[in-house]
């Protein structure tokens, strides 16, 4: 594909980055890949400064939330190759949110071919430190500017990055998680596998109060029973019952399709392990704790990898999980799934994209 049209940085951003601090999500590369949607077509991609943007302030996205947005990331391998991870998957995954909240479908290779010529271009940005990575963040948005609910007829689409460390200060030890009572992330029929700012808002709250009581994260029940085992919103959930590894299916209609989650299903399914997705409850899950079966639990995320969780408080129970400590299932998904995405393990099923 051709060279899309580059603006350079007047000056580099690179000097004011804290490598050895980096946290999750709070520094951006010098450039930024974008395109505008107006009169009924995407015009010509271009990549230009990461910088502020001109936004009128009765723009529809503020008012209404008309806008999704995906999360992926690039990685450095010892040979100095730089990769993503199935970005396909994410791409077709934006394209489904999209039509959920009415942003046209757009171009997926051009939106590809942008992410490698802004990573190419910011490569120096990657970070070297074992566990860091280039975080990926594609998104769309209404620019209309108009108080009357309804669709958009321009849009942006933007891909920015960000040097990252892992997404919970607790990097790879288990974080624990709360069940929230009174909240739920969201209902059949809502938005719920769309990766849409809205179902993050709902959260916000919910998990400020998890977080005021201790815990890392909410682990999200069904709107409908409230008994059924959702996903936490930052990540999906899995649990080894005795010899069953279990996540809540997708059939619902109210969990993010995650691509880490698929990635570890169809590991473990190749490593001979059981698994199911299917519908779990909480009561479930309390009863084989109970019962000494209830051996992990772990997130899967983009920006969580593969998260242990040591601890799930619900109503006036604590289960404290495998002594606080990452499992073998966890554990063996987190090394097999990071060596992949950093190239010191084989790539037998094609799953990294070269830059
Ligand atoms: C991701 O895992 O990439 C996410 O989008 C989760 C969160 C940072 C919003």
């Amino acid at each position: 594909m051709e060279r899309f049209p580059v603006t350079r940085a007047s000056t580099s951003r690179y000097d004011s980055i804290d490598y050895g601090n980096l946290r999750f999500g709070r520094y951006f590369s010098d450039h930024m890949f974008q395109m505008d949607f107006e009169n009924g077509s995407w015009g010509t991609p271009q990549i230009v400064p990461y910088a502020p943007m001109a936004i009128e302030p009765a723009n529809l996205t503020f008012h209404y939330g008309q806008t999704v947005f995906e999360g992926l990331k690039a990685y450095l391998h010892p040979t100095g190759a730089v990769s993503m991870f199935r970005p396909g998957k994410n791409l077709e995954r934006m394209t489904r949110s999209c039509r959920r909240l009415c942003i046209p479908d757009f171009p997926e290779d051009q939106v590809l071919e942008g992410m490698k010529q802004v990573i190419d271009l910011d490569r120096k940005f990657i970070p070297t430190e074992e566990g860091h990575s280039l975080y990926i963040r594609p998104f769309a948005f209404a620019m209309d500017n108009l108080l009357g609910v309804q669709e958009s007829t321009r849009y942006r689409l933007l891909v920015i990055t960000s040097p990252v460390a892992a997404y919970y200060p607790e990097g790879i030890k288990p974080v624990k998680l709360d069940v929230p009572g009174d909240y739920i992330r969201c209902a059949r029929g809502g938005t719920g596998t769309a990766k849409t700012a809205a179902n993050y808002a709902a959260s916000l709250l919910p998990a400020k109060l998890a977080r005021q009581a201790g815990y890392t994260q909410v682990l999200w029940l069904d709107a409908d029973e409230h008994r059924y085992i959702e996903e936490v919103g930052t990540m999906n959930i899995f649990f080894v019952i005795g010899d069953e590894v279990v996540t809540p299916a997708l059939s619902s209609g109210t969990i993010l399709e995650g691509i880490t989650r698929m990635t570890a299903i169809e590991l473990l399914k190749d490593w001979g392990y059981t698994v199911h997705e299917r519908r779990i409850t909480i009561d479930e899950v309390c009863e084989a704790q109970s019962a000494g079966q209830l051996k992990e639990v772990f997130g899967t995320g983009t920006a969580a990898v593969i998260s242990p969780v040591g601890e799930i408080h619900y109503m006036n129970q604590t289960m404290t999980i495998n002594n606080f400590a990452i499992g073998e299932v966890g554990q063996r998904l987190y090394d097999e799934i990071t060596g992949i995405q950093y190239g010191t393990r084989e790539d037998t099923r094609g799953w990294n994209v070269m830059i």
